[in-house]
């Protein structure tokens, strides 16, 4: 079995800022409110000509970069994404044409905030077995444009960016060391736009009705979230026959402070040795992951040889875990 690890790493963020100063003045909230029960602070948000393959190119070519590979040598494009810019063809057709990755094979991948780790647990599966040596895997979403902006509920905890990975062969002992997936789609009410697929097609009753937007049970998510992110990385640190002691950086997807600081306590992690940006991106689903890391690499958090954890959730509901050696 071919070692599989991320060479390169990249992430594209939109310039707009919108604070929670600014919601206060459309949805009765308060920046007061969504810092203590959230932690964010602020959140980026994409312009109306820009959708997520703008942002998902981005992030591929700063990832290529670092990676020293040209579009050219990559097999495969994955992009977990729940904002593709249409149901099809999908935002990984349109990146690689973008980057002009002729010989890649391309496709989306719909596990919400889970998406980035499932498309390391596949993308990687390829190269481990000598099929293929060069895959590309982006998280890109653009939230905005499926909120709910007078629905106080969701309109303040989600953003718009990208985040992406050169997965390629690496020394052994070296890069993904285990990997922990899971689903439960009983859950899958708590957490879902629910109109505008094949169930409720898109008519002006539904636009009317607002059924086009993120609909959610915060409540439920979070206990939802608080249990599992504990549970599956320790399910992963397992596979790679680590502890929780082992870990160096912990990376969870960024949704709430308050979820990453119980996940982190359940697995006994110093907050320290947790990377938060929530803060600054607000939950930015399936590329929240990614750009977490790319902000933990190139500010030195994450050294070489580090042992590093990602572990995200997400509507499904789904969840996913991965220990990586840096
Ligand atoms: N400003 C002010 N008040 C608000 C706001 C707001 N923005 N939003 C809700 N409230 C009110 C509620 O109406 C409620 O009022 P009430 O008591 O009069 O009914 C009160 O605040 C408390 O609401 P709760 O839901 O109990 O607040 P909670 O502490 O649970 O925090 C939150 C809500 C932040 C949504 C939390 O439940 C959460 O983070 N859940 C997880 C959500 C999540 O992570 N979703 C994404 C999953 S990943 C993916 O796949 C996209």
């Amino acid at each position: 079995n071919q070692a599989v690890g991320i060479i390169g790493i990249g992430s594209y963020l939109p310039e707009r800022i919108v604070t929670n100063t600014e919601l206060e003045k459309t949805v009765d909230t308060s920046d007061e409110w969504i810092v203590g029960r959230t932690g964010i602070k602020e959140r980026r948000v994409a312009d109306s000509a820009t959708a997520t393959s703008d942002l998902a190119t981005g992030a591929a070519l700063i990832a290529l970069a670092d990676a020293g590979v040209s579009a050219g040598d990559l097999d495969l494009i994955i992009v977990a994404t729940v904002t593709p810019d249409m149901n099809f063809p999908s935002v990984a057709c349109i990146v690689q044409e973008n980057i002009k990755a002729k010989n890649a094979a391309a496709f989306d991948l719909s596990a919400a905030c889970a998406g980035f780790v499932y498309g390391l647990a596949i993308g990687s599966q390829f190269i481990k077995t000598g099929v293929y040596r060069k895959v590309l895997v982006i998280g890109a979403e653009t939230l905005s444009k499926i909120l709910d902006w007078n629905d106080r509920n969701t309109c303040i905890l989600f953003g718009d960016g990208a985040g992406a990975a050169v997965l390629g062969p690496v020394g052994d002992g070296c890069g993904i060391l285990g990997v922990e997936l899971g689903a439960d789609g009983a859950g899958g009410d708590l957490l879902k736009v629910p109109a505008g697929g094949s169930r409720q097609p898109f008519t002006s009753e539904i636009c009317k009705n607002r059924l086009h937007f993120i609909h959610m049970n915060g409540n439920e998510v979070f206990k939802f979230a608080i249990k599992i992110m504990g549970e599956a990385a320790a399910k992963a640190l397992a596979a790679a026959g680590l502890s929780t002691e082992d870990i160096d950086c912990l990376i969870p997807h960024q949704a709430n402070i308050r979820i990453i600081q119980s996940a982190a306590k359940r697995l006994k992690v110093p907050m320290d040795k947790v990377m938060v940006n929530v803060d600054r991106y607000g939950n930015t689903s399936a590329a929240s992951i990614p750009i977490a890391l790319d902000e933990a690499v190139r500010s030195g958090r994450v050294k070489k040889d580090d042992k590093i954890v990602l572990v995200g959730f997400g509507a499904g509901l789904t969840w996913a875990a991965c220990v990586l050696k840096w």
